[in-house]
């Protein structure tokens, strides 16, 4: 089979390591790919935004499957062209992405459905939205109803917080049209995991639950970021949690989809808190978690191509759910630049990557970095992924750490608590607060 995956970042650099080692692939191309992705797969420079360009090297290269990494061009219909060209795409059609693309449109469509997430108002416009949060007189977190990159969402203290998100997201257009609509929403208590299924339209299969980290600092101090580390599992997600989430969440959306027309194939992440041993809902992502992806995929040892080949052509009813399988446990830390997530200079060599390459159980995914005359320099905000694996979350921790600590940029900046509770919980101490902040 050959495979092209879509993407550039540390999410698609997992996709091509675990899809060169199927032994199912023949080949791996990866569009607009990376000079760390070039270490596994055939990168081809295609510009993700231009859709016929797209279709067209899938069609080049006669590709039997593509995999989608990011959610932009699932938002533009990059799998109905590629399914209208005969094509097997690993992502759900623009109208099942609006479960990302739109918040409204995730929002109401729980609504209609009974999938359990936080009570919420629409508006499109400033004056009554603003009405509402002063009125509201308690915290409320203020959501752009489109895609921004991650960064259109504030859970915000107070009204005049919510004054400040409203007016950047419906007045000053920070994320352009996406600001058109905005959800306010109530703000949920509780810890949060990501939990990742595949779905084939009407099947699906749960993948291992993780957690990741989306603010800048330690101690979930500091800016949201994309994520500065994951790991797997989650232990927060029981069995018993899971069936929650499989029979509340997952098993309407299906059925819910399918029922309106749009049914969704791809991977879903189910973005969750849970209070209690209650899950509910905060967002839905239609792709793979980045970072959550490295550590995921770098605990799977079951061949991964037939899993997203069924998930593309229908066919997961024939993959038998206990015959997956994973690792024990995985941790990824998250190398950022200075400055990250705001403006960040790059260009700056990285030393100690050499030395990583050999050792098994340690991956560096390159988020990223260029490779100019044979030396690494940073050209991202998040540059690396050091990714580990071992026998129990505490060793894969101190794996990860050991060889992110040997990695060196000017300016390198890491969280140092990835993983932090879950291990200290796992050990039977007492937790000592939230994790994943
Ligand atoms: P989203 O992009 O919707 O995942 O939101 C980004 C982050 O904001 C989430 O990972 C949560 O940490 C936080 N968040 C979003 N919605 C809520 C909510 N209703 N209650 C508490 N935290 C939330
Ligand atoms: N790590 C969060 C995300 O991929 O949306």
């Amino acid at each position: 089979m050959r495979v092209l995956i879509l993407g550039s970042g540390g999410r698609e650099h997992a996709l091509a390591w675990a899809l060169t080692r199927s032994r199912a692939v023949t080949d791996v191309l990866c569009a607009p790919g990376s000079d760390g992705i070039a270490l596994e797969a055939s990168v081809v420079p295609v510009d993700l935004s231009d859709v016929d360009a797209v279709v067209e090297l899938a069609r080049d290269q006669r590709i039997d499957l593509v995999v989608v990494g990011p959610e932009a061009p699932l938002a533009l219909g990059v799998a109905d062209r590629l399914m209208q060209a005969g094509i097997a795409v690993f992502g759900p059609s623009e109208a099942a992405a609006r479960l990302e693309a739109s918040k409204v449109f995730a929002k109401e469509f729980m609504q209609r459905h009974g999938i359990p997430t936080a009570g919420y108002r629409i508006f499109s416009d400033f004056e009554p939205a603003l009405a509402y949060a002063r009125a509201a007189g308690r915290p409320l977190v203020v959501k752009a109803d489109g895609l921004a990159a991650g960064k259109g969402v504030q859970v915000c203290a107070g009204a005049e917080q919510a004054e400040r998100a409203l007016d950047e997201i419906m007045r000053a257009r920070r994320f352009g049209p996406s600001g058109a609509r905005v959800v306010i929403e109530e703000v949920l208590p509780g810890e949060e995991a990501s939990f990742h299924v595949l779905c084939d339209g009407v099947n699906c299969i749960p993948l291992a639950p993780a957690q990741d980290f989306k603010r800048a600092l330690d101690g979930g101090a500091g800016e949201n970021t994309g994520g500065m580390g994951a790991y797997s599992p989650a232990l927060l997600v029981d069995a018993e949690v899971q069936e929650k989430v499989m029979q509340r969440i997952v098993r309407p959306l299906v059925e819910g989809m399918r029922a309106e027309g749009s049914p969704y194939r791809g991977v879903l992440y189910v973005g969750l808190m849970i209070s209690d041993g209650e899950p509910s809902v905060v967002e839905f992502n239609v792709r793979f978690g980045d970072p959550e992806a490295q550590p995921l995929l770098f605990r799977l040892e079951s061949d991964l191509a037939p899993l997203l080949y069924g998930t593309a052509t229908g066919d997961l009813g024939s993959i038998d759910p206990a015959g997956i399988r994973f690792g024990p446990a995985a941790l990824c830390v998250v190398l950022a630049s200075e400055g990250y997530p705001r403006s960040h200079a790059t260009g700056f060599p990285i030393s100690g990557l050499d030395a990583l390459a050999s050792e098994p159980d340690v991956k560096a995914f390159h988020a990223g970095t260029r490779r100019i005359d044979g030396k690494w320099v940073t050209a991202g905000g998040r540059v690396l992924g050091i990714t580990a694996r071992a026998d129990s979350l505490a060793e894969a921790r101190e794996r990860a750490y050991a060889a992110a600590r040997s990695v060196h940029f000017k300016g390198v900046h890491l969280r140092s608590d990835i993983g932090q509770v879950a291990v200290l919980a796992a050990d039977g101490a007492p937790e000592s607060g939230p994790e994943g902040a």
